[in-house]
């Protein structure tokens, strides 16, 4: 079995960039499933569709004519990469993810990705039901505080709009969306390892991770 290492967690831990450096210490591949939810989300807005209609949102996922070539996501022959990493996208990307028939769309699609050498999946259900035999877990999570404040800095860093109270809310929102769907909520697997990165550099969190890959 190809090995996997699952990484889940709300808005704003550093799972993207702990799946990144995880990685590249391992030369393993990456899956950022947060990016196929947004490229979703933003689909959806660019296409004058509801997030909230079930119906046209898991057509829009088994037709979307979207490809990940290196590191740039290509939506309609345009490199949308960066369209979607803003809060809009993020919060139509939540919007999106709770229907059952479009989680449904992406399962094979996640799940092919795992090849040789292995895996880095981070997102939210990549221990709970994407990768479930995955044999390391790990629960990134941190107060609400800190990840807005992450949040904050990484698009000041990518000179995009912030606004700090703006972001808390819109991290609660979405937490209280991610944790209360219906279908693959975002909860830590019965077997994954938990780590709270509040008071953690990436650093601290990556050699924790790398502890439990050795053990
Ligand atoms: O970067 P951030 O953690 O804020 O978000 P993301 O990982 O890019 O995911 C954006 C949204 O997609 C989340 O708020 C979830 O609602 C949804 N998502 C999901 O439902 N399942 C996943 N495996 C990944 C993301």
């Amino acid at each position: 079995m190809i090995p996997v290492i699952t990484i889940d967690g709300p808005s704003g831990t550093g799972k993207g960039t702990l799946a990144a450096l995880v990685a590249e210490r391992l030369g393993w591949h990456t899956l950022d499933s947060g990016a196929l939810y947004r490229v979703l989300g933003l689909a959806a807005a660019r296409r004058g569709l509801s997030c909230d209609d079930p119906i046209s949102m898991a057509a829009l996922a088994a037709t979307l004519p979207v490809s990940f070539a290196a590191d740039q996501v290509i939506l309609d022959g345009e490199d949308v990469s960066e369209a979607i990493r803003t809060e809009e996208a993020g919060m139509a990307a939540s919007r999106v993810a709770v229907h059952p028939p479009v989680r449904a769309a992406l399962l094979g699609w996640q799940r092919r990705l795992a090849r040789p050498p292995g895996l880095v999946a981070d997102g939210r259900d990549m221990g709970t039901v994407v990768f479930p035999e995955a044999p390391l877990k790990i629960f990134l999570d941190a107060s609400p505080d800190a990840r807005a404040e992450r949040r904050y800095k990484q698009l000041k860093g990518k000179g995009l709009d912030a606004n700090l109270p703006n972001l808390v809310a819109d991290i609660r929102e979405r937490d209280a969306r991610d944790r209360t769907r219906s279908v693959a909520p975002l909860i830590a697997a019965a077997d994954a390892v938990l780590v709270d990165s509040t008071a953690m550099s990436i650093v601290e969190v990556l050699d924790r991770v790398l502890e439990e890959v050795r053990r």
